[in-house]
């Protein structure tokens, strides 16, 4: 059974170690999410901490996936839009344990993202993902669009080149 929540500030302070674990955990699988593979844990606890602040102001919305009280998935809304795009919002960080891949830990995080973005006025989600990976998979299925892909955009954790494909949905 999954429970998808919202944290609050002090719920981020509380689950760095878990948040960064999860992000390692992505990283050392390969995933190309903007870390190298010399990511340490105190790195990715700082990556965390760095965002309270945002969660605090409601600048950033960070969703929590647990399963047995463990916590196994995260996703972030960047609700801070420029003036000129209030109905916009940025989606990133799609992480989940490879544990629990498989299991739909990572549609829910998405559905959930999307029902908070409308809870915050937003019309238009945007995000980018590896082309090719098992997010691009998720997001087409989840009736995302593609707007196009950029080569070279970034490297996965081992120095290799990857593609990046931006993707776009109205809400
Ligand atoms: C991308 C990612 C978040 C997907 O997480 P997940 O929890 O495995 O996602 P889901 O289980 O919802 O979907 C993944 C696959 O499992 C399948 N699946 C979904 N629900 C399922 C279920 N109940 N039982 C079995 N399989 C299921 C889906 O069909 C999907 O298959 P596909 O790859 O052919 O599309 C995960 O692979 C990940 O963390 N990758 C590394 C980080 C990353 O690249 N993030 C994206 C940044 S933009």
């Amino acid at each position: 059974m999954v429970e998808i929540r919202r944290l609050t500030a002090y719920e981020v302070r509380q689950y760095l170690g878990e948040l960064a674990g999860v992000l390692l955990d992505c990283v050392g699988g390969g995933a190309s999410v903007g870390f190298m593979a010399s990511l340490s844990k105190a790195e990715g606890e700082a990556f965390f901490d760095k965002i309270l602040e945002g969660v605090r102001r409601g600048d950033r919305v960070l969703l929590a996936a647990f399963i047995d009280a463990q916590l196994v998935g995260t996703v972030q809304i960047f609700l801070a839009t420029p003036p000129n795009q209030p109905h916009r919002a940025d989606v990133a960080k799609l992480l989940v344990l490879r544990s629990v891949r498989g299991q739909g830990v990572g549609a829910r995080l998405m559905e959930c993202a999307e029902e908070a973005s409308r809870l915050a006025g937003k019309s238009l989600l945007v995000l980018d993902t590896v082309t090719g990976g098992p997010a691009e998979r998720l997001y087409v299925r989840l009736g995302w669009n593609r707007a196009g892909v950029i080569p070279r955009y970034a490297m996965y954790p081992d120095g290799t080149w990857c593609d990046t494909t931006i993707f776009w949905k109205q809400l």
